[in-house]
């Protein structure tokens, strides 16, 4: 049977099998509210930044699932709102909060999931399917942020950039052993970011809003974590080492067209 890890499985997008989270309590809760009893989920705790914490969520998963890992799913992230609905210049008025921000951001996403994949590859090593996808945006993609003007989102594009780097590194070190690293955007979904926005916030997202239809004409707003789900597996079951998909960074269409 094959074996699926993803992180941040607490809310919004995750929603799998061996879910990482922080808060384990209330997850379990959660799966048991909503899913009932099933034997094949897993909660393991683990903060992504606490490298300890993943050496022993991955002890534990090799556990359960007997030493092998098929799929790791890298979709926990720190989505942040101090750069949400503001150019990076007005963000350089607060220098001190940019850094703050931008560090630790830089800290969950790119660092916490560098370790998290350095830790769990033994276990995708033995895996049968060897896929390791990192849950991206398409606000980090250097062609729409130029065409479309794109203000808002920097830091959040710019960790996801250096995610993205990342993520072709590893590839770059492990396609020869048939390990798939790859970046995916799963297109804007709903999962409540915007729901404390003020009006005046509103105005700076209706920004991006505009440039989004610009760009896709037939956008017509966010689409639901279970279609945004179902479009990832869909792109990461589709793809391989094989057909050239190592290091890429596509949409949840399996290509450069992002909504
Ligand atoms: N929603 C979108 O439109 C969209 C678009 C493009 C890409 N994405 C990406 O898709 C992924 C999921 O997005 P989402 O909207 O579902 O995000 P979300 O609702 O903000 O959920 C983020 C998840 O990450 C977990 N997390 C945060 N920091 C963590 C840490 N240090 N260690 C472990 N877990 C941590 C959170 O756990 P807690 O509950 O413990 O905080 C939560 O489960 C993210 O990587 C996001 O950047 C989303």
């Amino acid at each position: 049977m094959p074996s699926y890890l993803i992180t941040g499985a607490s809310r919004g997008l995750g929603n799998t099998v061996i879910g990482l989270v922080r808060d384990k309590p209330a997850t379990e809760k959660k799966v048991t509210e909503e899913l009932e009893f099933r034997l094949n989920i897993h909660i393991l705790r683990a903060d992504i930044t606490d490298y300890e914490g993943l050496q022993a969520a991955s002890a534990q998963t090799a556990i359960i699932t007997g030493g092998g890992l098929d799929y790791l799913i890298a979709n926990a992230g720190y989505v942040s709102k101090f750069d949400a609905y503001d150019g990076i210049g007005a963000l350089g008025e607060q220098p001190k909060a940019l850094e703050e921000d931008l560090t630790h951001c830089f800290r969950v996403n790119v660092l916490g999931n560098i370790h998290l994949f350095n830790v769990f590859l033994p276990l995708i090593l033995q895996g049968e399917a060897k896929k390791v996808i990192a849950l991206s945006t398409g606000l980090a993609n250097l062609s729409l942020i130029p065409k479309y003007n794109v203000e808002v989102a920097s830091l959040y594009a710019i960790r996801k950039a250096g995610l993205n780097t990342a993520v072709a590194k590893f590839s770059a070190q492990y396609a020869k052993q048939g390990v798939l690293f790859m970046s995916i955007c799963p297109g804007m979904v709903e999962t409540g970011h915007f729901t404390d926005a003020t009006p005046e916030q509103m105005r700076g997202l209706a920004g991006m809003l505009k440039a989004f239809r610009e760009y896709a004409p037939h956008f017509r707003g966010p689409s639901s974590p279970k279609a945004a789900v179902r479009d990832v597996l869909s792109v990461m079951h589709r793809a391989s080492v094989q057909n050239g998909d190592g290091g890429t960074f596509v949409s949840h269409y399996g290509t450069q067209q992002f909504l």
